[in-house]
């Protein structure tokens, strides 16, 4: 198995090539040094030369605050990059996984969204991911389009509030944001099994099961690490921020994943 994944050095990208060693698939590891997805005439020359079974394509432009100042930065990675990673799979008449995001919803709903409901970005992030959905599906119909949501790992939300309590004892967190954390070590392991096993096309979302604020997923992260930080509830109108963000985004995931509490205890007491 000889697959391209892009985004290799991002978060997500940290978590899965440790697993895709363990399962001794050949694989390279791109990001934006490596080459540019939004450099078609180079993408197009460097793919021609290499041989693929598989393309995972995580590279993103994935600040959702810098996409607002930074429209045609975020079109260009997110729609562009991923037309031009399409289209690679499309030539090699091979499967793609692209990850997606939970901002392609505009959070109005008050149930988890299932993978076939309307969506309706709200902000210049979520409207650009959605284009890369867009990008994949007219391109090809071997695509697997996964979205997760709240990613927490290596250098992420997680290992941030830990260095936070070495040094600060209070913190305010929104409170009125309702999504699902999810680690990137089980989307990984999702991402595997479906490659594994060959599982349908299509889109999947893939987030741990549950729902949580900030302010809940905030103050389990010190109470299982028993760190004595004091947490105050804000709104999100207390903390204004370029971007919106969908008021209530969780993901229907049909329980594929352990509860958001599970997940983070485990990852938790792998950490000093
Ligand atoms: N983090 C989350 O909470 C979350 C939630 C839902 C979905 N997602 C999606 O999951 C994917 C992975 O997210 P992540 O958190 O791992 O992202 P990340 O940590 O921000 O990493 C982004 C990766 O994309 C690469 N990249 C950016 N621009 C590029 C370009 N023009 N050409 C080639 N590579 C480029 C970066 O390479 P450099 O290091 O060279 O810049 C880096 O490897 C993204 O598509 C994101 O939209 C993330």
């Amino acid at each position: 198995m000889r697959i391209l994944v892009t985004g290799a050095t991002g978060l997500l990208g940290k978590s899965l090539c440790p697993l895709l060693d363990r399962e001794g698939w050949q694989y390279w590891a791109c990001n934006s040094k490596i080459f540019d997805i939004t450099n078609t005439k180079m993408v197009n020359e460097i793919m021609n030369k290499i041989s693929l079974d598989f393309i995972i394509h995580l590279a993103g432009f994935t600040n959702i605050d810098q996409a607002e100042d930074n429209p045609k930065k975020a079109f260009d990675v997110n729609a562009l990059g991923t037309k031009n990673i399409a289209s690679i799979a499309k030539k090699h008449n091979i499967p793609i996984l692209y990850v997606s995001t939970d901002n392609v919803f505009d959070g109005k709903s008050n149930t988890p969204y299932k993978p076939s409901d309307a969506t309706n970005p709200i902000n210049v992030y979520g409207k650009s991911k959605l284009e890369g959905e867009r990008e994949i599906i007219k391109a090809t119909k071997k695509f697997y389009i996964l979205r997760t949501s709240w990613l927490y790992g290596q250098g992420g939300y997680v290992d941030a509030m830990l260095t936070f309590s070495n040094f600060r004892k209070e913190i305010s967190i929104v409170n009125d944001q309702i999504g699902c954390p999810t680690c990137a070590d089980d989307v990984s392991e999702k991402i595997i099994e479906l490659i594994k096993t060959n599982a349908p096309y299509g889109i999947y979302h893939v987030s741990s099961s549950g729902s949580a604020s900030w302010l809940d997923f905030t103050k389990k992260i010190f109470e299982f690490k028993k760190r004595n930080v004091e947490v105050s509830a804000i709104d999100k109108s207390d903390f204004p921020r370029p971007a919106k963000r969908p008021r209530y985004c969780v993901l229907d995931s049909r329980d594929i994943l352990p509860d958001w509490k599970n997940s983070l205890e485990k990852y938790l007491a792998s950490k000093n």
